[in-house]
């Protein structure tokens, strides 16, 4: 007996980049749409009376008005600053010292470890998430903590323990050796077990030895399958200290590029003040970019420019950076990439906020052949929004006269009371 559901209601998927194509066909729209999922795979997307038709015993959810789109893809989080996110005042070196280091310190405990693990999971599920690239911490525990986590859930996930051989606390350090080898430990326990990806996770120039760079290189060298992440050009006087630590580097991507941790597998958050040569360099790899706007904003790093590095045809993701960022919601995120956008004259349409939350981050992650799209053939991750979930958005789409128009009250005023539901791998969560 395969296990067949239908889900009923509007259905949007893409077929191209809408930063590139237009708008209306880049974006499909289904007013009565309709999605077969069997066996936590999406098998079918099509018109509700046609798919209804086609499979009559299908067990059948019907979400009236609600958007069943695909789940969002969180590109870039810290799931160990959950219990710390908005901690007031602070800019990035004095945020790390003074609030995310002393909690990260706290994850050499393995049950503390689980336990944020589910709390971020649970969160991150009401918020429509359901698949995240996260930091875990210096400690191999916490990787293996949000691994198992993921795991019970059946859902995809991203992670890597976090490397740091210097300007840490003594508790927070490891050595270029140590986090070569558990690195490599949990490369070969968890790397594409399940729905698994490892991604070798030096946290950025400034809390790594060169001697350590240059050993995680050599580790993606021999895993080139994995996925890569760090921060890159985040805030001005971070870049300044970097160039201080590496006097030989031409910028900052300079820093990864010395030692091999440049590549179309690389996942870099941030990347806000970037030079000519850093971007050509990015785009001539395939390499993704990360916008946290929430917290770029939070932490006061800048304004990201989505078009300047999507002109040059940069691949990009979006992201909460969860605690940096204020918010668990992709929701929140979306509105203010909007808003960072509007800073610069360059307005981001409905239909790319969207696709960023979903697709461009898939791609970033080199998971957009499974996940990020409702698409026969990719794994069953949906998230299905109500689109007049408070009485002050309900009023707005009441006034609406086409559906961009219905969703974008949503992308900026929603929260998780706009999740009427997720489903994972298939199952509903
Ligand atoms: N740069 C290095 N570590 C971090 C971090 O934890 N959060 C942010 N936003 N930037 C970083
Ligand atoms: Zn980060």
């Amino acid at each position: 007996m395969t296990d067949t559901t239908l889900l009923l209601g509007q259905v949007l998927s893409f077929t191209a980049d809408p930063f590139e194509v237009p708008i209306n066909d880049a974006a499909q729209h289904l007013r009565q749409g309709a999605v077969l999922l069997r066996d936590g795979k999406i098998a079918a997307v099509g018109e509700r009376e046609t798919l209804r038709a086609l499979h009559p015993l299908a067990e059948t959810v019907d979400y009236g008005q609600g958007l069943i789109m695909a789940g969002f893809v969180d590109a870039h989080v810290h799931y160990p600053q959950t219990a710390m996110i908005a901690s007031w005042g602070k800019r990035l070196i004095d945020w790390l010292n003074s609030y995310t280091f002393p909690e990260e310190m706290r994850f050499g405990n393995r049950a503390y470890a689980s336990d944020i693990a589910n709390r971020y999971l649970d969160l991150t599920k009401q918020h429509g998430t359901t698949t995240v690239a996260s930091y875990a911490t210096i400690h191999p525990g916490s990787v293996e903590a949000l691994f198992e986590a993921a795991q019970a859930r059946g859902q995809r996930i991203v992670a890597g323990k976090t490397c740091m051989d210097r300007n840490a606390p003594e508790g927070l350090s490891d050595t270029a050796q140590e986090a070569y080898d558990q690195s490599k430990y949990l490369i070969g326990n968890w790397h594409g077990v399940d729905r698994i990806t490892y991604a070798i996770t030096p946290r950025f120039s400034p809390t790594s030895t060169p001697e350590q760079l240059q050993m995680l290189g050599d580790l993606w060298a021999e895993h080139s399958d994995c996925l890569m992440q760090t921060h890159l050009s985040e805030q001005t006087d971070e870049i300044e200290w970097v160039l201080g630590l590496y006097p030989d580097a031409r910028d900052y991507l300079d820093t990864y590029e010395q030692f091999g941790l440049i590549g179309a597998r690389g996942v870099y958050g941030h990347a806000i003040h970037l030079t000519d040569r850093e971007i050509d360099r990015l785009h001539d790899v395939g390499a993704g970019v990360v916008h946290c706007p929430t917290s770029n904003t939070f932490i006061g790093s800048g304004l990201f420019d989505m078009s300047g590095l999507k002109s040059k045809r940069v691949s990009v993701g979006l992201a909460t950076d969860t605690g940096g960022g204020s918010s668990f919601s992709m929701l929140r995120t979306m509105a203010a990439a909007y808003e960072i956008g509007q800073l610069r004259h360059t307005p981001l349409h409905a239909a790319q906020l969207l696709w960023l939350a979903t697709q461009g981050s898939a791609m970033t992650l080199h998971l957009d052949d499974k996940i990020g799209n409702v698409k026969a053939g990719l794994e069953a991750d949906l998230v299905v929004l109500n689109l007049s979930s408070t009485d002050a958005i309900s009023q707005r789409v009441d006034n609406a006269n086409e559906f961009w128009e219905t969703v974008f009250p949503t992308i900026m005023m929603g929260d998780d009371r706009a999740i009427e539901a997720v489903w994972i791998n298939g199952k509903r969560a």
